[in-house]
């Protein structure tokens, strides 16, 4: 069992706590159980009188806004809750700026907060309309999915989607803090519950052969909600995350690691236009799946990785390939146009994460347009 520990820096109690090394901005993420009720604590340790404005989803509102605003009203922080429509397509212009609009009239000033209560998208929505509105204010990250708690609240990626491809407006702002409740992971619905997986398979696959070995052998308590499974799989990938950004905060280099997978997943994400067909870590799954499968056959991973890979993201229900997406399967000359809007793209030249092995990723930008199409022709099915 971990020790239950009281962070300093946030006056609260957590059963696990990483600290993301960044210098004047370095903060704590803190995962247990039951932190949603002491986020009013946490904020009133960093700030005597800053104010908070929650921003959330309608399903998450429903399921948990009532417990994160009494936390709030207990501590008199409480400004206001801006609930916007679940799912990918909140990731937008369209509802960025009524969410800015809505800050300011809250009243919202620099040394304020922004709590960013929800996944992914609520995360990135939020923290880019806190990293813009002032230039600045300053945000939590209180992630409800296991994705966001494994990955997008840490590390300061904010932004939001346009028809040209994923993320590719926004900024890097740190939050000041991240508590990831687990038990709010219970009301998660299990297909956003293995999509979130992925990313926790990501970190063995890309740096920790060993973890993606316990992930192997320890997957079903995770999905149990067993407590210790659970909080070693988020500390762990928190941990992996936390070094990488504290390596390269702004992805001049290393911190690219992390999206192994992405450049095919975000390709996939686009083609299928941010839709339930297909979700985020769906698509990188399947994308991790390429990368391997691609390392092989250019003789840079041993024979057999790939069908690892591809094993234990059946074993827990994820896709492995482009004919597990429904619907017809796509073009391979739209894919590589949406692949070529990737940001690690440098003159022109696509940048893929690609395998030496189980846990060892690296960058590369040698793989030829040809390789690629002869390549992704195949894995559509239209060789
Ligand atoms: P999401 O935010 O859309 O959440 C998934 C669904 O679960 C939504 O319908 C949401 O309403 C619901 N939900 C959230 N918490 C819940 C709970 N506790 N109980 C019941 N339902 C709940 O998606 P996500 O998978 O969390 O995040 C995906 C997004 O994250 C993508 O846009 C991706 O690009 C982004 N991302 C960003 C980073 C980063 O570093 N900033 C990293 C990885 C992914
Ligand atoms: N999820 C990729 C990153 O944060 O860099």
């Amino acid at each position: 069992m971990p020790t239950v520990v009281h962070s300093l820096a946030a006056n609260t109690r957590a059963e696990r706590t990483v600290r993301v090394e960044l210098g004047a901005r370095s903060y704590d993420v803190l995962i247990g159980p039951g932190l949603v009720d002491e986020v009013g604590r946490a904020v009133a340790a960093q700030s005597s009188k800053a104010k908070c404005a929650v921003v959330t989803d309608d399903n998450v509102a429903k399921l948990h806004l009532p417990g994160l605003e009494a936390s709030l009203r207990a501590e008199g922080r409480f400004a206001g809750s801006i609930v916007v429509p679940a799912g990918e397509v909140s990731k937008s212009f369209s509802q960025l700026e009524p969410l800015c609009s809505q800050l300011l009239e809250l009243g919202l000033e620099r040394g304020d907060f922004v709590v960013a209560f929800g996944g992914g998208v609520i995360g990135d929505l939020a923290g880019f309309a806190a990293g813009i509105v002032r230039r600045g204010i300053r945000f939590v990250q209180v992630p409800t999915t296991l994705l966001a708690q494994v990955d997008s609240s840490v590390g300061g990626k904010t932004g939001i989607n346009t028809a040209h491809g994923k993320n590719l407006i926004g900024v890097f702002h740190q939050p000041t803090l991240v508590a990831a409740d687990t038990a709010t992971l219970k009301t998660l619905p299990d297909r956003q519950m293995r999509a979130g997986y992925a990313e926790v398979a990501k970190y063995g696959l890309l740096g920790d052969a060993a973890f993606f070995k316990w992930l192997e052998s320890n997957h079903a308590a995770i999905f149990a909600f067993d407590d210790d499974a659970l909080g070693k799989a988020i500390e762990t990938s928190v941990k992996a995350k936390a070094d990488i950004v504290r390596r390269d905060e702004l992805e001049h280099g290393d911190r690219a690691l992390l999206n192994l997978g992405h450049t095919f997943g975000h390709a996939f994400e686009a083609w299928t236009r941010y839709t339930d067909r297909l979700l985020h870590g769906e698509a990188i799954a399947i994308g991790m799946c390429l990368a391997f499968r691609l390392s092989e056959e250019l003789g840079h991973a041993p024979d057999g990785s790939a069908a690892r890979v591809s094993a234990h993201f059946s074993a827990v229900g994820l896709p492995t390939q482009i004919s597990n997406i429904p619907g017809a399967p796509p073009d391979v000359a739209m894919l590589l146009k949406l692949m070529r809007q990737d940001k690690k793209v440098r003159h022109g030249d696509l940048v893929l994460v690609l395998a030496r092995d189980i846990g060892d990723a690296f960058l590369t930008s040698d793989v030829q347009t040809d390789v690629l199409e002869t390549f992704l022709a195949a894995e559509c099915g239209q060789a």
